[in-house]
C-alpha cells in the first residue's frame, strides 16, 4: 500500500514518551496548533503512551500548559475540543501487555468509525535507550497490518557513524524507509522551507549562486542561554553533535545542492545526498572551539559550574568549522558553520557574501551580502550599494529588506517547525525529513571531527564569558575564510540613516 497519500478523518496518532519533556513542550502543542488551524481532522484520535502513572485529567493539564492561542477568544474553546480527542494510556515499553491494550483501544476505535484501511501515526518522543525496544514492540503489536503506518522518530539518530548504522540496522527490518519520518526540526522552519524557492525561483540568485560570484558562505547559530539544567545530557553530546551535524548541515545542504528536477521529496533528497558526498573531509586544523565561563558580572554560571557536568569536562559549547565542497559549483568557496551556547544573543542566520565588483570607477565600494535570518523575526535582506540621495557623490551600503513582520499581515499563520513537520507526515510528504543515506553521509562527514575533538589531541576549548560574542579568535577565523565585515563593522541592520562608505 502506498504511504504517500494523506491520512484522513479516521487516523489515529499515538505519542510514545507522552509524559516527557519533548512531548509536553513540542509534540502536543504542535498537534494542538494544527487542530486550532483546522489542519487536523476534528475526528482524529490522539493517544499519549508512557510508563508513568498519570490520571487522564493531569495528563491533559500537563500537555495543555504549553498550548498557544493566536486569537484568545476564538481559540480558547478549541482547547477543550482538542483535549476531548486525546487520552492517556500507561504502559511499559518492554512488555507485551501495554501494547496489547493499546492495540485493543485503537482497534475498537477503528471498528467504531468503520475504517477498512487503518491509518496510524506513531510519534516516538523517546530517549535512545528505549528506542529500539519500542520500535520492535510497536511492529509486533500495534502495526497497521491492513493499512498504513507512519513513524516519526526524533534525534539523536546515533552518536556517531557506527551507532547510527547500528540503529539503522535495528530499524530497517521493522519499517520501510517510506514508513519512517526522521525529524530534524530545522527543516520545518519557515525560512529553511523557503530556501529552495529563494534559490531556484529567482534568476538573480540562481544565476549567481556559485564560485564565480560568491565569496563566502556562513551559517551561524547563537543561543543566549547555556545548558542550564541539561548539562548532564549535553556533556556527552557537545555543540557539534547537538546542532551542527544535524540542523546546520541540513540547512547547508539546501543552500548548496544542485537544482532538483521537481519538488518531489525523493528528487530533493537525492540532490541533498549528492552534495553531501562532495564535501571535503572536515579539517581538524580548521576549527575554533570554546567553552563558556562565568559571565563578566559573575551572575551567570560557567559551563563547569553545572553540578551535573564533570569538573574537568572539555565539552565544546562553541564551535566554528571551516568547510569546503569539491564540485564544479563550489570549489574554493570557504564555508563557515558556527554555533554556540551562552552568547550575547539568540539568532540563527545565513550569510552569503558576494565577490567585490571591479573597482575601476569606484575609489571604494562594499560587497553585496544576502542575509537570511531564520530566527527570531524572519527576514531576508540584501546589502546593496546605492548612491546617497541628493547631491552627494558618495555611496552607501543599504538594504533591500523583506522582513516578514512588516511585509506580511499578522493574520498569516506561519506554522512552528513541529507543526509544519507533523502536518507533512500526516500528508505523507517526506521532503522535509532525513533519509537513511543522508544520515549516513552526514555522520561520515562529522565522525572523524567528533573523534578528534573528544580525543587527547584536541586543543583545550578556549574560554569565553557567558553573554559574550564567543571565543576571541572568531573575527580572525571569519576573515581567514573570506568574510569581510561591512564598513569595518559599523554597518547595522536595519539602517536608519545612510552610512557613508564608498566613493565614486
Ligand atoms: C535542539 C538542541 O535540537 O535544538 C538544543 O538539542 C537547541 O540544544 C535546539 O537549543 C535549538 O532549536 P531552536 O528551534 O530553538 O532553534
Amino acid at each position: 500500500m502506498s504511504t504517500s497519500a494523506s491520512f484522513g478523518a479516521n487516523a489515529v496518532i499515538v505519542v510514545f514518551g507522552a509524559s516527557g519533556d519533548l512531548a509536553k513542550k513540542k509534540t502536543f502543542p504542535a498537534l494542538f496548533g494544527l487542530y486550532r488551524e483546522g489542519q487536523l481532522p476534528s475526528t482524529v484520535k490522539i493517544i499519549g503512551y508512557a510508563r508513568s502513572k498519570i490520571e487522564d485529567a493531569d495528563f491533559k493539564k500537563r500537555i495543555s500548559d504549553n498550548f498557544k492561542l493566536r486569537d484568545e477568544e476564538k481559540d480558547k474553546p478549541k482547547i477543550e475540543e482538542f483535549l476531548k480527542l486525546c487520552s492517556y494510556h500507561q504502559g511499559a515499553y518492554d512488555t507485551a501487555e501495554g501494547y496489547e491494550e493499546l492495540e485493543k483501544i485503537i482497534g475498537e476505535h477503528e471498528k467504531k468509525v468503520g475504517t477498512e484501511s487503518p491509518e496510524r501515526l506513531f510519534y516516538l518522543a523517546l530517549p535512545p535507550s528505549v528506542f529500539t525496544e519500542v520500535a520492535k514492540n510497536l511492529k509486533k503489536y500495534v502495526y497497521a497490518e491492513n493499512g498504513t503506518t507512519r513513524i516519526i522518530v526524533e534525534k539523536p539518530f546515533g552518536h556517531d557513524l557506527d551507532s547510527s548504522r547500528e540503529l539503522q540496522k535495528d530499524l530497517a527490518p521493522l519499517f520501510t524507509e517510506e514508513e519512517l519520518y526522521r525529524i530534524d526540526h530545522y527543516l520545518g522552519k519557515e525560512m529553511v522551507k523557503n530556501l529552495l524557492v529563494l534559490r531556484f525561483g529567482n534568476e538573480l540568485l540562481s544565476g549567481t549562486w556559485n564560485k564565480n560570484h560568491i565569496k563566502s558562505i556562513q551559517i551561524s547559530f547563537k543561543e543566549a542561554f547555556g545548558t542550564e539544567g541539561r548539562g548532564g545530557y549535553f556533556d556527552s553530546i557537545g555543540i557539534v553533535r547537538d546542532v551542527m551535524q544535524n540542523h546546520l548541515l541540513q540547512v547547508l545542504t539546501l543552500l548548496t545542492m544542485e537544482r532538483p528536477v521537481s519538488f518531489d521529496p525523493e528528487a530533493i533528497r537525492d540532490e541533498k545526498v549528492k552534495v553531501l558526498k562532495a564535501f571535503s573531509p572536515l579539517n581538524t586544523d580548521d576549527i575554533l572551539i570554546g567553552q563558556y565561563t562565568k559571565s563578566e558580572d559573575g551572575k551567570k554560571p560557567g559551563y563547569l559550574d553545572d553540578e551535573t557536568v564533570k569538573g574537568d569536562s572539555k565539552c565544546v559549547t562553541y564551535a566554528a568549522l571551516g568547510l569546503g565542497i569539491n564540485n564544479e559549483r563550489w570549489e574554493g568557496v570557504p564555508i563557515v558553520m558556527r554555533a554556540g551556547k551562552a552568547l550575547d544573543e539568540s539568532k540563527v542566520e545565513i550569510r552569503i557574501q558576494f565577490k567585490p565588483v571591479a573597482k575601476g570607477m569606484f575609489e571604494e565600494i562594499q560587497r553585496n551580502e544576502l542575509v537570511i535570518r531564520v530566527q527570531p523575526n524572519e527576514a531576508i535582506y540584501m546589502k546593496i550599494n546605492s548612491k546617497i540621495p541628493g547631491i552627494s557623490t558618495e555611496t552607501s551600503l543599504t538594504d533591500l529588506d523583506l522582513t516578514y513582520k512588516s511585509r506580511y499581515s499578522k493574520d498569516f499563520w506561519i506554522p512552528e517547525a513541529y507543526e509544519a513537520l507533523i502536518r507533512d507526515c500526516f500528508l505523507g510528504n517526506h521532503s522535509n525529513f532525513v533519509r537513511d543515506d543522508e544520515l549516513d553521509v552526514s555522520w561520515k562527514l562529522f565522525t572523524p571531527l567528533l573523534n578528534f575533538i573528544e580525543s587527547d589531541k584536541a586543543p583545550v576549548p578556549e574560554g569565553y564569558a557567558y553573554g559574550s560574542k564567543g571565543p576571541k579568535g572568531l573575527r580572525a577565523f571569519l576573515n581567514k575564510h573570506g568574510y569581510v565585515f561591512a564598513d569595518e563593522g559599523t554597518y547595522q541592520w536595519p539602517l536608519t540613516t545612510p552610512n557613508v562608505k564608498g566613493k565614486m
